[in-house]
């Protein structure tokens, strides 16, 4: 994927969520805690990292719906954490498309599923009989046939994995140049989750869509994106292409975390292997120095006391770990 354009490039981005107390603010979340990263023009960029590592507040950001503390979003060049709300509901929400976890919970339960589809084209007043084109076309696209089966019917008549199709084909109506897709197969049964990638990895490559896949899950990763960038804590600890990051782990979290996926031997399926020893850490106070220490097995004297960057070795990836300075 080298030589191609950056499409998105996150520096340095803080997303604290204030936590208030009557009118005051009594302290912060921070969720997202000196995030850089990138997503070229056509490329598949995973983030994997556990629950409340800050996965959904990043995605969110991203998409302009919740503020940065400090750092910068940008996007084609533009920095959109500089630009005023209608810009980015007028021109950015064209440019990009979003998945969201739960499809039931994402979609309006009384609208029907061509109104679902239509609406960003409406709000970006496409018209009507391109509209009308569009939305068969995209039923089709996503394996939603024949599309008059689909068109009126409600949320609630489909099932978890036809609703997360309908979702690929709302975000897809626009031809946004990046789609965010937090988590968009987590809440699927396991036999469809593949299926439903393989069909939004079929549209990716067909609209050569930038794609930032967040997701808990390693294996999935492994097997839709060209790069991945793993988090803990709020923050980027390794960076790297899918495969030789899954490979060659250099990150003692992300080694953890290879650990514990599932085992091929059907035999040895039914033991629970724990990621590390502890819980990841309050996002209020989080430890210093690295905010592994606590749970990394390697932990030396430095790590407890002091923080470090995203260290780049000289095979093109990326590690925040003494092991590596
Ligand atoms: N609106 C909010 N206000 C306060 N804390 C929040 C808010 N949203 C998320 N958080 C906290 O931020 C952290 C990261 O959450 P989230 O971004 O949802 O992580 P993930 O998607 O990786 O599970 C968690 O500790 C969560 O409780
Ligand atoms: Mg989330």
């Amino acid at each position: 994927m080298s030589g191609q354009q950056d499409l998105l490039v996150v520096k340095d981005l803080r997303v604290w969520h204030p936590i208030r107390k009557f009118l005051t603010v009594a302290g912060y979340v921070r969720a997202v805690d000196g995030v850089s990263l990138s997503v070229k023009q056509g490329e598949i960029v995973a983030i994997v990292g556990e629950s409340g590592c800050g996965k959904t507040t990043l995605a969110r950001a991203i998409m302009g719906l919740i503020p940065a503390y400090s750092g910068s979003i940008f996007f084609e060049g533009v920095d959109i954490t500089k630009l005023p709300k209608p810009t980015i509901r007028r021109w950015y929400s064209a440019q990009v498309g979003l998945v969201q976890q739960d499809p039931y919970g994402a979609m309006p339960p009384f609208m029907t599923i061509k109104k679902i589809i239509e609406e960003p084209m409406i709000i970006h007043k496409v018209p009507k009989e391109e509209r009308e084109r569009r939305v068969r076309q995209l039923l089709e696209e996503t394996g939603l046939t024949p599309p008059e089966d689909f068109l009126h019917k409600y949320p609630h008549m489909l099932s978890g994995g036809q609703l997360q199709r309908v979702a690929i084909a709302r975000a897809l109506a626009l031809k946004p140049k990046l789609i965010v897709a937090d988590e968009p197969v987590s809440m699927l049964d396991a036999s469809v989750r593949i299926e439903v990638l393989m069909m939004f990895r079929g549209l990716q490559e067909k609209y050569k869509t930038s794609v930032l896949y967040i997701t808990h899950d390693f294996a999935t990763a492994k097997y839709f994106s060209d790069r991945i960038f793993v988090m803990y804590a709020g923050q980027i600890v390794e960076a790297g292409p899918s495969r030789d990051l899954i490979n060659k782990p250099k990150h003692p979290y992300t080694e953890a975390l290879i650990n514990v996926l599932p085992d091929p031997d059907p035999g040895n399926r039914f033991t629970v292997k724990k990621i590390l020893p502890g819980e990841p850490p309050n996002l209020i106070r989080p430890p210093p120095g690295c905010r592994l220490h606590p749970r990394c097995p390697y932990a030396m004297e430095k790590c407890r006391r002091e923080e470090l960057p995203l260290i780049e070795l000289s095979d093109g990836r990326q590690v925040r770990c003494w092991l590596y300075a």
